[in-house]
């Protein structure tokens, strides 16, 4: 059931990754990691480096993983992503990934991977490359892998990621379906009704139909009832009988929720969304005399070609920063100057570029000491990969134990 109402409570936990594809600019930082901050003073919070997500699309170039993995490493710390409250680890450094990726990709049908929206689609705008791989069709699985190992409840992410929770939830659901029953379980189960007694165990049998069967929910409390009330009852068959009427399944793996990232849609410097490809973006650690040239460089409404003429501020991607940047008085002050030609384009810019400037010192500030002794940076990470390795591998022994491969 998709609980679309919920919303977070303490101590839930909360997992997203990033592919490594560099620098990170203010569009990542408005649109992600500014949420994953916020998250991170109330929930337990993991976050990681999707490096073998990179190499799904970019196996070719190997050499620049490396330098995007720290680069982006760092900024996700000049953001204010706190090593003592968040783990921060990379996906590589944990093969306990690839291992129930694997095992999730026994059952998983081809065509629930065909059928992901971003399959196709990045297929088609990447088409220099040839993405016909299986590792490609593949990402979302390792994807749900990423989610499934930690037993998140909650994945932070934008609009596009959605599709690849909900295939998540679909392949728990169907993991817990397959194995998550003890063996033998029905026999058990059968012999427990059984011991129920006579009159008792046909009750049960039949308001365990009435509740599987339609629903009957007042069946369901009474076979409860009747299950508390069997004085000759093991504590196991007890059990046994309560999760019989559910469908007996035990969840292994738990099913993980989206939790959508209002878009800022952080406008580029044409306007367009904010992106590397498009060369429109402000890095999240720019210059500050790159970020004020970029910023007085950018179109404005193109009917205010001289001084004298007046603009409509809504035709102008200024405008749209100064929705991101500036106060309502500002914003005011902005649109009220441009219709009337009060102030000129340099002037509107000015107060944009005060407030970018304002935002980046602190990451400057932050990131310093990473740049000064990396060996910090590879620290942090390699403390963040043993937390997470942690909970990885209790839940690989449990998923190991459920598929039945922990002979020795
Ligand atoms: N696919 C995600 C993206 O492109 C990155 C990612 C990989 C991810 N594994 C994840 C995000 C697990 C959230 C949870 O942005
Ligand atoms: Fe854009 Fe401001 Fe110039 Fe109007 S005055 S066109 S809003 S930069």
């Amino acid at each position: 059931m998709s609980s679309a109402h919920s919303t977070p409570k303490t101590g839930d936990r909360v997992l997203s990754g990033m592919r490594p594809t560099g620098a990170l600019h203010l569009g990542h930082y408005h649109g992600a990691l500014r949420n994953w901050v916020r998250l991170q003073e109330q929930l337990e919070c993991f976050y990681f480096v999707a490096d073998w997500h990179a190499l799904t699309t970019h196996y070719e170039s190997r050499e620049v993983i490396e330098s995007n993995v720290w680069e982006m490493v760092i900024d996700w710390l000049a953001a204010g992503i706190d090593p003592a409250r968040a783990t921060v680890f990379l996906q590589s450094r944990l093969p306990e990934h690839a291992e129930l990726f694997t095992l999730l990709a026994m059952g998983t049908p081809l065509g629930w991977l065909e059928r992901v929206p971003t399959y196709k689609d990045q297929q088609e705008k990447l088409s220099d490359k040839d993405l016909s791989t299986y590792g490609f069709l593949g990402y979302p699985l390792l994807q749900a892998a990423d989610i499934l190992i930690y037993r998140a409840a909650w994945v932070p992410v934008g609009e596009d990621q959605v599709p690849h929770v909900e295939l998540t939830r679909e392949v728990a659901r169907r993991f817990n379906h397959l194995y998550g029953r003890e063996p033998g379980f029905e026999e058990k189960a059968t012999d427990a009704a059984r011991r129920l007694g006579g009159k008792a165990a046909k009750r049960y049998a039949e308001l365990r139909t009435r509740w599987q069967q339609q629903g009957d929910a007042q069946a369901l409390a009474e076979a409860r009832a009747l299950v508390d009330a069997g004085a000759s009852l093991s504590a196991a068959d007890r059990d046994r009988l309560a999760g019989w009427l559910e469908g007996g399944q035990r969840t292994v793996l738990v099913e993980p929720q989206a939790l959508l990232t209002e878009a800022s849609r952080l406008p580029g410097m044409d306007g367009q969304k904010m992106s590397k490809s498009y060369g429109n973006a402000i890095a999240m650690r720019e210059a500050p005399e790159s970020v004020t040239k970029k910023i007085r460089t950018m179109p404005t409404d193109p009917a205010r070609v001289r001084r004298t003429d007046p603009g409509e501020p809504t035709r102008c991607p200024v405008f749209q920063l100064h929705h991101v940047y500036s106060d309502k008085a500002t914003q005011d002050w902005a649109a009220a100057g441009c219709r009337s030609a009060g102030i000129g384009c340099l002037e509107c810019k000015q107060p944009v570029i005060d407030a970018v400037l304002a935002e980046q010192a602190p990451f400057h500030e932050r990131a310093q000491p990473y740049l000064d002794a990396p060996r910090l940076l590879r620290d942090i990470v390699d403390a963040g990969c043993d937390r997470a390795r942690a909970v990885a591998q209790e839940t690989m022994r449990e998923v190991r134990d459920a598929v039945g491969l922990s002979y020795r």
